[in-house]
Parts: structure tokens; C-alpha cells; sequence
């Protein structure tokens, strides 16, 4: 078989049956709405993929705390969820398969982000060099993050 026709094979990736063998990349695309909350468009966008084998999706916050960018979407609230459901039923209903990659940033967030949680959290407080966006999509220097304790 050549390896164009291996790549329009089915496969089975650990528990999920794949209908060919191309996988879409993960991509972070900042159109989050409100509260986190996935684009109605991304929909579409997803919907109109699901002919790869796998979606995995823009990196998704498991809180708020954990968001890297501004408007990128989150996975921890039933507003959300919904909208992922939507989204994934939409994939389903053209034969595609996705899964989330989730994120959670650490240091790499920054307090604009989640005004009401303040600073980052990361295992040390200790800031990291660089600079960032924040909410209002402009650089910020790094924060020093709250120490996480047990
Ligand atoms: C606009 C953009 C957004 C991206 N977002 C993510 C992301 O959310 N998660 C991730 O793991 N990689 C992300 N990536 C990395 C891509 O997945 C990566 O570029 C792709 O796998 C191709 O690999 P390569 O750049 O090493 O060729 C992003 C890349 C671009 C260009």
C-alpha cells in the first residue's frame, strides 16, 4: 500500500475508531465569547474539518485561572460544556471524532484574565522572564504567581 492509501485507512487510536489516519493539530484560535464561552462559529469551523480522521481542539481552560490568552475557551462550567456538546455533535453528525486538549497555564497566565481569582497560581512563586497578553490583547511583563500549597 502506498503511503497515500495508508493514510486513508481506518485506525484504531485507543479507544477511538478513526476513519483515516490525519489528524488536526491543535490550534488556539481567541474567539472565545464571554464567560469563556466557545464561539457560535466554531461550530461551523470544527464541523467543517470533521473529514480528518481527528480534531483535537484549541487549547481549553480546566479554570479560570488557568487561561493562557484572552478569549480562549474554557471546559469547567455548564455554560461552556453546552456549547462544546454542540459543537462535538455537529462533528459527529459528519462521521468526525475530536477530542479536547485541555490546559491549565500556571505561571504563563496573567491576573487581567481572571481579575476575580487576582494573581496566577504555579508551584513556586517565581516569575517567569517574558511578557504575555492580557484581556486587554496587549504585552504585560510576567507576573510573579501565588505559591500553590496543598
Ligand atoms: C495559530 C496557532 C495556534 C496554535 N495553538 C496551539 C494550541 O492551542 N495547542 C497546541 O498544542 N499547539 C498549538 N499550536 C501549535 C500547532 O499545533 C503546531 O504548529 C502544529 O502541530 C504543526 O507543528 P509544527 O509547527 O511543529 O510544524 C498552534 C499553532 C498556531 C500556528
Amino acid at each position: 500500500m502506498s503511503g497515500k492509501e495508508i493514510m486513508f485507512t481506518p485506525v484504531k487510536l485507543g479507544a477511538i475508531e478513526l476513519s483515516n489516519r490525519l489528524v488536526m493539530a491543535p490550534l488556539t484560535r481567541m474567539r472565545a465569547i464571554d464567560r469563556d464561552v466557545p464561539n457560535p462559529l466554531a461550530k461551523t469551523y470544527y464541523s467543517q474539518r470533521a473529514g480528518a480522521g481527528l480534531i483535537i481542539s484549541e487549547a481549553t481552560q480546566i479554570s479560570s485561572l488557568g487561561k493562557g490568552y484572552p478569549a480562549t475557551p474554557g471546559i469547567y462550567s455548564a455554560e461552556q460544556t453546552a456549547a462544546w456538546k454542540e459543537i462535538v455533535d455537529a462533528v459527529h453528525a459528519k462521521g468526525g471524532k475530536m477530542v479536547a486538549q485541555l490546559w491549565h497555564v500556571g505561571r504563563i497566565s496573567h491576573s487581567s484574565l481572571h481579575p476575580e481569582q487576582g494573581l496566577p497560581e504555579a508551584p513556586s512563586a517565581i516569575a517567569p522572564m517574558g511578557q504575555t497578553y492580557g484581556a486587554d490583547w496587549k504585552l504585560h511583563d510576567y507576573e510573579t504567581p501565588k505559591a500553590m500549597s496543598w
